[in-house]
Parts: C-alpha cells; sequence; structure tokens
C-alpha cells in the first residue's frame, strides 16, 4: 500500500530546506549505492557535512517522525536519518528494491518501509516521477513540496528520468514495529475507523469493541 501524506513540512520550513541545499555540495549518488543498484542509479547526494546534515535531519525528520499519519502507516521503531538527493535533468533511478538492511554495525536496521519527501515543488522540474509497482500495477507519484509517500520496502520501484529542471527529495528508511505489509495496512485501516469513532460516538460499545481489537491486533503483531 502507498500512502501520501501531504503537508509533512511547511512553507516555512520548505523554504529553509530549499536554500540550503541551493548552496551545498552534492555528490555522485552511486557512491552510497550496493552493487544492484550502481548499475540504475544515477543521481546526486547531498556530500556529507554534518552541521548541515543536522540542520536539515531536525527539520525534515523532526517533522515526519511527529506526523501523526506517518506514525499510523509506519507504525515506526527505529527511523534512518535521510539521504537528501537531487536529478538534474537527464538524471534518473531504474528498478531496484532498497537495500534489506541498512546503517553502519551497531547501528543497523531493517528497512520496512520507505518514504519519500518531496523538497521542491512539481513544476519546477518535468518527468521525475516516482513510479512504484503494487499489486494493481504500476503508481506514479509527484507531490507537492512538503508532502511525503510511504511505500514497502520490498516494492520494486524507479524514479523517471528528469526531463528539465531539478527534482529535490528527502529518502529515509524505517523499521517498523510490524514487518508484514500486510498486517501494517490492515492495522491503517482499522484505525482510521477507530480514530473517526472514537470522535463520533466515544461513548458506543461498538467504538469500545474496535479499540480493544486495534489495541491487542497491534500487540500481537508487534515486535521491538
Ligand atoms: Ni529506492
Amino acid at each position: 500500500m502507498l500512502i501520501t501524506i501531504p503537508d509533512v513540512l511547511d512553507k516555512q520550513r520548505i523554504d529553509f530546506v530549499q536554500q540550503a541545499l541551493e548552496n551545498a555540495d552534492f555528490v555522485d549518488g552511486t557512491l552510497s549505492a550496493g552493487m544492484a543498484a550502481k548499475r540504475v542509479k544515477n543521481n546526486e547526494e547531498l556530500a556529507a557535512d554534518e552541521k548541515l546534515m543536522q540542520q536539515l535531519n531536525n527539520i525534515v525528520m523532526g517533522s515526519l517522525v511527529q506526523n501523526e499519519q506517518f506514525k499510523a502507516a509506519a507504525l515506526p521503531l527505529r527511523v534512518a536519518a535521510p539521504f537528501y538527493a537531487r536529478y538534474s535533468s537527464g538524471m534518473t533511478y531504474g528498478d531496484h528494491v532498497d537495500d534489506p538492511v541498512m546503517g553502519p554495525p551497531g547501528q543497523q536496521y531493517r528497512t520496512d518501509v520507505s518514504t519519500t519527501v518531496f523538497l521542491n515543488e512539481p513544476d519546477d522540474y518535468e518527468g521525475g516521477e516516482l513510479v512504484v509497482q503494487t499489486a494493481y500495477g504500476p503508481q506514479k507519484v509527484k507531490l507537492a513540496a512538503g508532502s511525503a509517500v510511504v511505500y514497502p520496502s520490498s516494492s520494486l520501484h524507479h524514479v523517471a528520468e528528469v526531463t528539465k529542471g531539478t527534482r529535490l527529495v528527502a529518502v529515509t528508511w524505517t523499521q517498523s514495529m510490524v514487518r508484514d505489509p500486510a498486517k501494517r495496512e490492515l492495522l491503517y485501516q482499522m484505525n482510521q475507523a477507530r480514530e473517526s469513532l472514537l470522535k463520533k460516538r466515544p461513548d458506543d460499545t461498538e467504538t469500545r469493541q474496535i479499540d480493544v481489537a486495534y489495541v491487542n491486533l497491534f500487540r500481537m503483531w508487534s515486535e521491538l
């Protein structure tokens, strides 16, 4: 399941991030790619600069991990520091699945959920859609600046070639408390019904039953 989350970053934060990235150094994205990805990856990534990364991560990740919809969709146990990627005209990232385990020794995490946060407007570039293969065929995603998409890391996906302008994104990975994407999807849907019932009919018996069932299913399926 693919979940889009609007307005993870507000206008002020987006302006700050865009300005910071405009003057930053980027390096060849294949430097951080595994063997299979190297063959299909053609983009640039923000060069290591601890101070800048820290500033950006505080803004981008700080907003993402506090977002209620992200929490409900990803059920995060660990969220990695993101990569900031830039695609200019002619750049692309061919079909691949993300690495199963990431992070330095001692801080490794399993990648269950992939997240892309769009950092500039769709009008700023042509092409550059994130295309994710799903059970219902390929889904194309190109969102407003500040919005994010969340999808299972096991999905085959690619970034279509940018044919004009520049595409800026932050990408990150989450180890979820619920490893199975089908179970996460059920919990997400059930939680939507539960939250709506808790608002509309907080005192109903059915509301309590749904709440108890959700909480106990989450407990049954979560691994920490
Ligand atoms: Ni990927």
